[in-house]
């Protein structure tokens, strides 16, 4: 059973009313709206009345979590000096290319299915893929929709590389309806990490604190082969168990994750 928990908050300035934005989105959310004040993780009674807040910052809508006594604050930023970095030179030569199967001229039509903050998708369109992206939870959507609105107003490479995601708010595994096939599907739910040296980076530990963990027993790789024409790419931590028990065709390890690749045959 998938332990989503998703207590958010949506925080306003104390001392002034709430903007329309502000409103708006703890509207469509169905979120309280809670007025912040001055020294946010100094404030007793605001930081003990949930564990995940948003906010709109000028960097955007932001995801805030606490960490023991403190607060991290995260945002998707499609114009990230570090991720755009990584996608500069070496590209082609990462083990989520080479899961994927990109090589040469051939790009794979991809669905990553669980798209989470985009950063993968983002890595894989900056490599000219076309991308569809799922994301079930509404406030991670958002976030999303939100980096991906800001990076209209990036550099023109960046605009086409945003260009090539195309994003919606559903569940990949209860989605009925018709839905195109793609060449991959990707994979990379909120699975629990066991080992307890597994380092987990900021973006991941405010998603888990948001979320929860995904429900590994379900069927990921049977609806997956429904959809994936060549291959299905899951992304585990390096030293996580195959997805439902089965090995997989090929892998990519890395120093804390790695990529194993079902061939749909
Ligand atoms: C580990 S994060 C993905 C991180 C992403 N690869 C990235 O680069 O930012 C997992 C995401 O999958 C989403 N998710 C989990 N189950 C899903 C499902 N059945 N359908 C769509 N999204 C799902 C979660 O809400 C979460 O945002």
């Amino acid at each position: 059973m998938s332990s989503v928990s998703e207590a958010a908050i949506v925080l306003y300035q104390q001392g002034v009313e709430a903007s329309e934005e502000e409103k708006a989105l703890a509207n469509e959310l169905n979120l309280k709206l809670l007025a912040n004040s001055e020294g946010f993780a100094n404030n007793e009674e605001l930081a003990s009345a949930a564990d995940c807040y948003l906010q709109i910052k000028p960097c955007g809508l932001c995801l805030i979590v606490k960490d023991g006594n403190s607060f991290t604050s995260t945002h998707v930023d499609f114009a990230d000096a570090k991720l755009n970095y990584r996608v500069q030179d070496k590209g082609k030569t990462q083990n989520i290319a080479k899961a994927v199967g990109l090589k040469g001229s051939v790009l794979p039509s991809v669905l990553d299915a669980t798209a989470g903050l985009g950063k993968d998708a983002y890595l894989l369109a900056s490599m000219g893929c076309e991308l569809a992206m799922l994301e079930r939870s509404p406030i991670v959507y958002k976030l999303l929709v939100d980096g991906i609105e800001r990076a209209a107003k990036e550099s023109q490479t960046i605009r086409q590389r945003i260009a090539r995601m195309h994003l919606r708010n559903d569940d990949f595994l209860q989605s009925e309806g018709v839905m195109d096939k793609y060449d991959v599907v990707y994979l990379d739910p909120m699975f629990p990490v066991r080992s307890k040296s597994a380092k987990v980076k900021k973006e991941m530990f405010a998603l888990q604190k948001l979320l929860g963990s995904d429900d590994e027993s379900l069927d990921w790789l049977g609806k997956a082969r429904t959809l994936a024409k060549k291959r299905i790419v899951v992304k585990r931590a390096k030293l996580s168990s195959f997805l439902g028990g089965e090995k997989p065709d090929i892998q990519f390890k890395g120093s804390s994750s790695r990529y194993d690749v079902y061939l749909v045959t």
